[in-house]
């Protein structure tokens, strides 16, 4: 009886320390501190002081424009969350780059230990020009909440080739015509496009840059890791020290693979990207590619996404549970002792209707025996 009751009271210690993470449930809106879903949508967590930073898509209930900037929380334990306000804020100045109503997409924040600057890179498509203009954008902070300095946006690499490309390579892109094919994916169009014939289209005026995300190796190197070339194809490019220019090395990656919401970790040495199909704001089957290089060769295998768990809807594991992925949170580089799982996935059920509300999901990623990652759906799990 006396050993039983010790037993409980050791039961009770363990179940209040430890991080169950998800005080926050899978499928349903995620409270703040003031009882209102978080509105950081496509973005990702730092952690800086102690305290983590969440910054995302501040979405409107309706409509999908910015209206308002990239927001920011901040959160002790990763489950309470502080609405810390817009960390950049749009322009009120007609014909700025980012006037209200222009579309911010996908931001991530990273911090620069050299420069000391918390920088922010994301996906701008100019006011009244729908997904047309396809560019990055650069902003800065001293402070982790902002207010962010936007300092310019760009397309990518005007007048440079991928690195690994030979002369040979591209003197057969330069014979390419893009703008002359009327049908898509029949094999002489793939085999062109793979040959690099979008990026001889937009040699001159620089690469496009929709979706994206941007990650830090172990030797402190920033990557941006972009969907381009009317989102067939994903050029990785490594940034400047201060992480707000490119060194001008960058390599196409799964030409005509049309992959867009990258996210990206690396364990044991061996890089893993997961991205999505191109589908708008419906969901579709994720995609999984290992490298022991950033630079490739990367090598495309079967989706993460397993099991029959009841999911949001029961959105299956090969629509990616509902979910379109936004960034991959490595707890340890984070310095989270004791989690039980070392990555967690993190993205967005979109609410194409009243994108503000919609849902966040995260899954730890756990590994199969050989070492391959593996996504099941749960409602929660202790990290
Ligand atoms: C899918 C992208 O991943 C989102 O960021 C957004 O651009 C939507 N498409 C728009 O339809």
């Amino acid at each position: 009886m006396k050993q039983t009751f010790r037993n409980l009271l050791v039961l009770m210690v363990l179940c209040a320390t430890s991080l169950g993470l998800n005080a926050q449930v899978n499928g349903e809106l995620w409270q703040d501190t003031n009882g209102k879903h978080i509105n950081a949508h496509g973005g990702n967590i730092i952690k800086y002081k102690g305290t983590f930073y969440w910054y995302g898509e501040n979405r409107p209930y309706r409509g999908f424009t910015t209206e308002a900037g990239v927001g920011v929380y901040s959160s002790k334990d990763l489950k309470a969350w502080k609405d810390e306000g817009i960390a950049l804020a749009v322009s009120e100045t007609a014909g700025h780059d980012i006037e209200r109503g222009c579309i911010m997409e996908r931001p991530k924040v990273v911090y620069n230990k050299k420069t000391k600057k918390f920088v922010m890179l994301f996906h701008l498509e100019l006011k009244g020009k729908g997904y047309e203009a396809a560019r990055v954008a650069f902003a800065e902070s001293d402070s982790p909440v902002g207010p962010f300095r936007y300092v310019r946006s760009t397309r990518l690499h005007a007048g440079k080739w991928p690195f690994d490309m030979t002369e040979e390579q591209i003197a057969y892109a330069k014979t390419t015509k893009a703008n002359d094919w009327k049908d898509w994916w029949t094999p002489e169009w793939r085999k062109e496009t793979e040959k690099g014939m979008y990026c001889w289209r937009d040699f001159e005026g620089g690469q496009m840059s929709r979706d994206m995300t941007v990650y830090i190796d172990d030797d402190g190197k920033a990557y941006h890791i972009t969907s381009s070339q009317e989102n067939l194809t994903l050029l990785i490019s490594e940034l400047t020290d201060d992480f707000m220019d490119y060194t001008g090395k960058y390599v196409m990656v799964a030409p005509d693979g049309q992959n867009e919401a990258p996210t990206i970790f690396k364990n044991n040495g061996t890089y893993w990207m997961i991205c999505s199909g191109c589908t708008g704001w419906a969901p579709n089957e994720a995609r999984m590619f290992h490298s022991k290089s950033i630079w490739g060769p990367w090598t495309q295998v079967e989706s993460p996404f397993k099991g029959n768990n009841a999911s949001y809807k029961n959105f299956p594991a090969n629509k990616t549970f509902g979910a379109q992925g936004t960034y991959i949170l490595d707890t340890k580089a984070l310095g989270i002792k004791g989690t039980e799982s070392r990555f967690i996935f993190m993205a967005d059920i979109w609410n194409p209707e009243h994108l503000s509300n919609s849902l966040h999901l995260w899954l730890p990623i756990k590994f199969d025996k050989d070492g391959t990652p593996e996504i099941r759906w749960c409602n929660d799990f202790r990290m």
